[in-house]
C-alpha cells in the first residue's frame, strides 16, 4: 500500500473540532499524511456525534452515501467521536465501518488503523484518566488561516443529566494541568492565533490538585477561577473564551475574574434547559428556576456589559403547557442574547431513555420549538439594539459571507459585527462603532 492519507470529516461541537487536531498531531507523528480531499484519501474518519437524534441520522445517511465509494475503490472507514455502545450497534449495521475509536483512545488511533488494514481488530483498554494535555496541535491546511482556535480544559461529565448522552461516550469527568494549558495558549498566540476559547463539557468544574505546589500562591489547588486569573495575565494580548457553564458550578470567583481583565470576554454561555422546576428536577439539573434567576442577576450586577447564551430544550418526558409557558416566561424575564433551541429526542442508555416515557407527541414539540426560537429572535433583535450608537472592540476573523468589501469578526460579547473594510488585516482590533443591526449582525462604521 503507497502513502497512508487521512480524511477527518467533523460532525458535533467545537470539542469534536477541537479533538480532531489532537488526531492529526497523532497521525502525523505516525508516519500517515492529512487529506482536505475525500476523493484522495484511503482512510476516511467520521468524527460523529449523537447528542440528539438528528445528529445520528446525518451519520447514518453519510455511511449509505460512503457505502457506494467503498465498492469503488479501497477505503477504509472509522467512526470516532461521541457514540454510545447502543449506538455503535446502530452503526455496525451499515456494514462498511471497518473500526471504531473513541475520544479516550485516540493516543492509538494509528494502531486502529494499521490493525484495519491487515484485516485484523486492534485491542485497546480506554484509559479513563486521558487528558491529551501533552499534545500540540497541528491544524489542517482548512483552518490554517483562522485566528481563533479552542482547547480543550476538562473532558467527560459527572453531571448525569438525564437526557445526556454525554456522560456514556466520553466518560467521567477529568481536568487537564495547568502547565500545559499555559504553554499550549502562548504556542498558539506565537503562532498567530489571537483568540483562544476554553473548552470543557463542564468548564466551572474545571480542578487540578497542584501535588507540587509549582504554582505559588494558590496553595495547592488550581480551580477555574485560578486558571482564568492565571491565563490572562500570561496571555495578555489572547482574547480568552470559554464554554459550556453549568449554571450549578458557576462560582462568584470566576465572575470576579472576568470583570477584572479586558483580555476575558464577556459572554457567558448558561444552558438553562427549562424553566419549570418540574422539568428541572426530571433532567436532574442541580438548580431550580429561582436559582438560575438569581445567578443570571448576579452576572448582570458583577459584569453589566455581558452577555448571555443558552440551550433550551422543549419536550422533555411529561413537559405540559404549564412547563412550556415557564420557559417562555423565563425568556422573558431575561431576554437572552442569543441561545440554541431543541426539541427532545431519546438516546439509548440515558436513564431517561430506560425509565422515563418520551410522551410529548412529535407536533407539540415542533410547536413549542417553533414558539421559543421566534421569541428568541424578537429577544436577539431586542438585545441588539443595545449596542446601537456604541464603540466596540471587534477582533476581526475574515472577510464577510454576504458582501466581500466587508470585514466580520466579534465583539467581546461573541455577536457577530461587520463594517467596512479600510487598511486593516485579518487579526487586527478594530475599533467600530455601531451604527445598524439584524437580529443577528451588528453593522458598524471603522473608528480606529
Ligand atoms: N435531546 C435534545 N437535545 C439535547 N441536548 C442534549 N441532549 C439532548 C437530547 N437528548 C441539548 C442540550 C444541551 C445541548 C448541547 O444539546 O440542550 O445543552
Ligand atoms: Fe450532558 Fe448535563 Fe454533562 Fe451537559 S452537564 S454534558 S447536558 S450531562
Amino acid at each position: 500500500m503507497k502513502k497512508k492519507s487521512v480524511y477527518i470529516e467533523n460532525y458535533g461541537c467545537q470539542m469534536n473540532i477541537s479533538d480532531s487536531d489532537i488526531i492529526n498531531s497523532i497521525l502525523l507523528n505516525n508516519g500517515f499524511i492529512l487529506s482536505e480531499n475525500l476523493n484522495q484519501a484511503n482512510i476516511i474518519l467520521l468524527n460523529a456525534c449523537s447528542i440528539r437524534e438528528k445528529a445520528e441520522l446525518t451519520i447514518k445517511k453519510r455511511l449509505e452515501q460512503l457505502k457506494f465509494l467503498k465498492k469503488k475503490k479501497k477505503i477504509w472507514i472509522g467512526i470516532i467521536g461521541c457514540f454510545s455502545k447502543q449506538i455503535k450497534n446502530i452503526f455496525l449495521q451499515h456494514k462498511i465501518v471497518d473500526f471504531f475509536v473513541n475520544p479516550n483512545s485516540y493516543r492509538e488511533i494509528h494502531n486502529f488503523i494499521n490493525y484495519s488494514i491487515i484485516g485484523k481488530q486492534y485491542d485497546h483498554v480506554e484509559n479513563k484518566n486521558e487528558t491529551y494535555a501533552d499534545i500540540s496541535f497541528v491544524k489542517t491546511k482548512q483552518r490554517n488561516n483562522k485566528i481563533t482556535t479552542f482547547l480543550s480544559i476538562t473532558r467527560g461529565c459527572n453531571n448525569m443529566c438525564t437526557f445526556c448522552i454525554v456522560p456514556f461516550t466520553r466518560g467521567r469527568e477529568r481536568s487537564s494541568d495547568p502547565y500545559s494549558i499555559i504553554m499550549e495558549c502562548k504556542r498558539l498566540y506565537k503562532n498567530g492565533y489571537k483568540e483562544i476559547t476554553l473548552l470543557g463539557q463542564n468548564v466551572d468544574s474545571y480542578l487540578w490538585i497542584d501535588h507540587n505546589n509549582l504554582i505559588s500562591n494558590y496553595k495547592n489547588t488550581v480551580d477555574f477561577s485560578i486558571l482564568l486569573n492565571l491565563l490572562a495575565q500570561e496571555i495578555p494580548f489572547m482574547r480568552i473564551r470559554f464554554s459550556t457553564s453549568n449554571p450549578h458550578d458557576m462560582s462568584d470567583e470566576v465572575l470576579k475574574v472576568i470583570s477584572k481583565y479586558k483580555n476575558i470576554c464577556k459572554h457567558i454561555h448558561l444552558p438553562v434547559q427549562s424553566g419549570s422546576n418540574k422539568i428541572l428536577k426530571l433532567m436532574n439539573r442541580k438548580y431550580t428556576r429561582e436559582k438560575y434567576l438569581f445567578l443570571v442577576k448576579k452576572i448582570k450586577s458583577i459584569i453589566p456589559e455581558c452577555s448571555i447564551s443558552h440551550d433550551i430544550m422543549t419536550g422533555f418526558c411529561n413537559e405540559n403547557e404549564e412547563d412550556h409557558q415557564d420557559t417562555i416566561s423565563l425568556m422573558n424575564e431575561i431576554k437572552y442574547n442569543y441561545g440554541y433551541m431543541f426539541s427532545y429526542s431519546p438516546r439509548p442508555g440515558t436513564y431517561a431513555y430506560r425509565r422515563l416515557k418520551d410522551n410529548v407527541p412529535t407536533k407539540i414539540k415542533k410547536r413549542r420549538l417553533k414558539e421559543i426560537i421566534d421569541l428568541q429572535k424578537n429577544h436577539s433583535f431586542y438585545r441588539m439594539k443595545e449596542h446601537l450608537g456604541k464603540i466596540e472592540e471587534v477582533l476581526i476573523e475574515g472577510e464577510s459571507k454576504k458582501n466581500n468589501q466587508y470585514w466580520y469578526g466579534r465583539n467581546s460579547q461573541n455577536l457577530v459585527v461587520v463594517f467596512p473594510k479600510k487598511n486593516l488585516n485579518i487579526g487586527d482590533l478594530a475599533y467600530v462603532k455601531i451604527t445598524d443591526t439584524t437580529s443577528a449582525t451588528l453593522i458598524g462604521e471603522f473608528c480606529k
